[in-house]
């Protein structure tokens, strides 16, 4: 049981009572003479998006009030259970949204530190099982892309991919070091080779054979220092998170294993550290690839669309029913669509739509960005077939997904999730830090596909 939640019949839990800020007014009006001088004498408005504790005639808690924009939206719930003081809650007619925004508002991550407070706890009743699940996913990987390089090396990454097998009952297996040029992932290799925890493939399979196959791919760049063309300061403190695509990849992974839906599922993660040594990868140097394609290296900071050439081959080689790979993967998706929301490229349009539609029901924002092939000149090399560094400042999430397509075999139904796995500030149900973004949208659209 998540610390934010209490088993059902706990005695004296506070209820939770959400009404409209239209509804306010009138709902005020009918209070006790009590309630409604605390009410004033607070100067609560009812504003959406605010609540208000309410006493009893003894000084206890009576309610928690709580406002929100509309009576089928719950996401306020995502911002109570560190804000109502300890203790246990209850809301009546609970329902999936409310239960995962508070389980996503409640997370802290208190690997290195004591929390100030324990989340208050909200009474929940059976059936909601799957939402926990969902949250159980969410927290792995916060806690994954919250723990820095130092806890988080590829052989970490590894080590949480390994356990994660093992509980599902799952294949494990990886490719490390010198043994990818063995086995034929070169470019892996060369991005990862300069660090002291060598580069690696992890792989994990699970199901049944005969099921549709889906391959997740994610970027697990453990570090990104951007290699020999540097990042500034104030750009490499927050690349612990450039491991957020594997990450995503293996809570999308357990949320597909957990409801044991019938596909036979892969999992590609290339896991390296992007760092500086005479060994390492240098701007203009021409690599191979495990597709045969060379690439020229325009910027050793374009480090994740390198790695991810290897592992898209690889997936590519099965010709898998759906491929999706998840990547922190440019700065110009950011720019393009804020923190908040995925960037998602596919030149699938069912699938995109699909995605889309699931994306807004699960309040998991997604954005479609195209894949615009007039673009592909741009990452042209006049020494090899393609350069990982776009020649133009502009459109650079266009380009980079570009340069992941010539890695994905014609006809395979495929899409490239560019997200930013971090909240920069605080809001309903997303604490400051490390976020899950865009896998319960890609969730709802497999298990409602495959199911
Ligand atoms: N990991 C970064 C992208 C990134 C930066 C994601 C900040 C989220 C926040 C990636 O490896 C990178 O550095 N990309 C460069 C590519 C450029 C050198 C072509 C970028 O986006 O600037
Ligand atoms: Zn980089
Ligand atoms: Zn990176």
């Amino acid at each position: 049981m998540l610390n934010c939640f209490a088993a059902e019949k706990s005695s004296d839990a506070v209820s939770i009572i959400f009404i409209t800020e239209s509804d306010f007014n009138s709902w005020k009006s009918k209070q006790s003479s009590l309630t409604q001088n605390w009410l004033s004498a607070q100067n609560f408005l009812g504003k959406t998006d605010s609540h208000c504790l309410i006493p009893d005639k003894n000084g206890k808690i009576d309610f928690a009030l709580a406002i929100h924009a509309d009576k089928n939206n719950f996401t306020y719930m995502g911002s109570l259970a560190n804000s109502l003081p300890e203790g246990i809650y209850c809301l009546e007619k609970l329902n999936h949204q409310a239960v995962l925004f508070w389980g996503m508002g409640a997370y802290q991550f208190t690997k290195y530190k004591k929390p100030k407070r324990n989340p208050a706890k909200l009474i929940l009743p059976k059936g909601f099982e799957n939402t926990v699940a969902q949250l159980h996913a969410i927290y792995t990987v916060r806690n994954l892309i919250n723990t820095p390089t130092e806890n988080m090396s590829p052989a970490d990454l590894s080590a949480a991919a390994k356990k994660l097998a093992s509980d599902f009952k799952a294949d494990f297996s990886e490719i490390i070091g010198d043994n990818l040029l063995k086995e034929n992932y070169p470019a892996i290799h060369a991005v990862g080779r300069a660090s002291t925890t060598p580069p690696r493939l992890i792989e994990l399979n699970w199901g049944n054979k005969k099921h549709p196959k889906i391959t997740l791919v994610g970027k697990g760049v453990c570090f990104d220092t951007g290699g020999l063309d540097i990042k500034p300061a104030a750009g490499m403190l927050g690349m612990k998170k450039d491991m957020g695509g594997a990450a995503h990849a293996l809570g999308l992974a357990s949320l597909i294993m957990q409801a044991k839906l019938p596909v036979k599922l892969r999992v590609l993660i290339p896991a390296v550290e992007n760092v500086i040594s005479g060994n390492a990868y240098k701007p203009g140097d021409v690599i191979s690839t495990r597709k045969g394609l060379t690439v020229e290296i325009g910027n050793t900071d374009a480090e994740g669309r390198v790695i991810l050439s290897d592992a898209l081959t690889e997936a590519s080689s099965e010709n898998p029913d759906l491929l999706l790979d998840f990547a922190t993967l440019t700065g110009a998706a950011r720019i393009a669509v804020g923190t908040d929301i995925s960037a998602l490229f596919t030149d699938d349009n069912k699938l995109a739509e699909e995605i889309l539609y699931y994306g807004e029901k699960a309040q998991d924002p997604i954005w479609r960005m195209p894949i615009y092939k007039p673009y592909r000149k741009l990452i042209d090399s006049t020494i090899a077939d393609v350069n990982n560094a776009s020649s133009s400042g502009y459109g650079g999430a266009i380009t980079a997904a570009l340069f992941l397509k010539e890695f994905v075999s014609d006809g395979i139904s495929w899409a490239h999730f560019d997200i930013m796995a971090w909240n920069a500030s605080t809001s309903a149900g997303h604490p400051e830090g490390a976020e899950a973004m865009a896998i319960r949208a890609v969730f709802e659209y497999i298990y409602n596909r495959y199911k």
